[in-house]
């Protein structure tokens, strides 16, 4: 599906963006993948050159603007170009309820969550060639509240405000933005360390109202908003919660 083309992808170290970017070169891509932790992307990139595809880690703080441009020109002079980006790094954060809310983790929580879609929707807009696209991954609390992490979900509704808006901007260079929003996906964010192994999609798990997700589920929703098959969709926000969201009790 991607044969040819150099895709970059942020938070790969682990979780989502680590089975993303394992999928993306499954289906021919050649990967960067940027992370805060380098040793964990290196990790992953290696896996992925041990199954023959082509990878490269780079460390990057998405909350930097610099370090964005640095992995858009690392991308660009390795694999001759950049045809697709998933800004997927995130943090949770230890769970708060509103009435004691610790102001110190408002920035750092704004600096990754928000500044850096923000910063590498802005390089992407710059950088992508024509026909390519951009997903972001928000939250289902982007579109719901979460009393255990006000903090956090006002930086994912946000970022759901930075892709409708900025959709009409891509639309005018040929490209697209999206966000996808997880429900409960197990990954370390939320102390869940096993990884589960990648499948051939059709053989991904079929699952109860809310999940728990795997990774490769919000995996294969990416790699379908940035494929071509997805060239009608610009600007939207996809609920990925198996249904938990979609009526009032769905879950109970
Ligand atoms: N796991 C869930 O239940 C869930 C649900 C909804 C949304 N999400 C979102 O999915 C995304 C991926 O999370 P995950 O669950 O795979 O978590 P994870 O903790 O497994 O992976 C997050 C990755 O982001 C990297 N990272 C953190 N700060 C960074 C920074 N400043 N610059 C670059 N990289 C940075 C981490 O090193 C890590 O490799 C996040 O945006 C998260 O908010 C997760």
């Amino acid at each position: 599906m991607f044969a040819g083309k150099a895709m970059i992808v942020t938070g790969s170290g682990s979780g989502i963006g680590a089975a993303t970017a394992r999928r993306l070169a499954c289906e021919g891509a050649a990967v960067l993948l940027a992370d805060i932790d380098v040793g964990r992307a290196e990790a992953v990139a290696a896996r992925i050159r041990a199954e023959r595809g082509r990878a490269l880690a780079m460390r990057c703080d998405v909350a930097s603007a610099e370090d964005n441009e640095m992995v858009a020109a690392a991308c660009a002079g390795e694999f001759g170009g950049i045809d697709g980006v998933y800004l997927n790094a995130g943090m949770l954060g230890p769970a708060e309820s509103f009435d004691a809310i610790d102001m110190a983790r408002f920035d750092p929580l704004v600096g990754v969550n928000l500044r850096g879609p923000l910063n590498g929707m802005a390089t992407a807009l710059r950088h992508v060639r024509p026909g390519g696209a951009v997903v972001v991954t928000a939250s289902l609390a982007a579109v719901m509240g979460l009393p255990s992490g006000p903090i956090y979900a006002a930086t994912k509704h946000a970022v759901l405000g930075l892709v409708r808006s900025a959709a009409p901007a891509f639309a005018a260079r040929g490209l697209r933005v999206n966000a996808i929003c997880p429900g409960r996906v197990d990954t370390p964010m939320i102390g869940v360390t096993d990884e589960a192994p990648l499948v051939s999609p059709e053989e991904l798990a079929v699952l109860p109202v809310g999940g728990p997700l795997d990774p490769q589920h919000i995996a294969e929703i990416a790699l379908f908003l940035l494929s071509r098959a997805a060239a009608a969709i610009n600007g939207q926000a996809i609920v990925a919660d198996v249904g938990m969201s979609a009526a009032i009790g769905a879950g109970r």
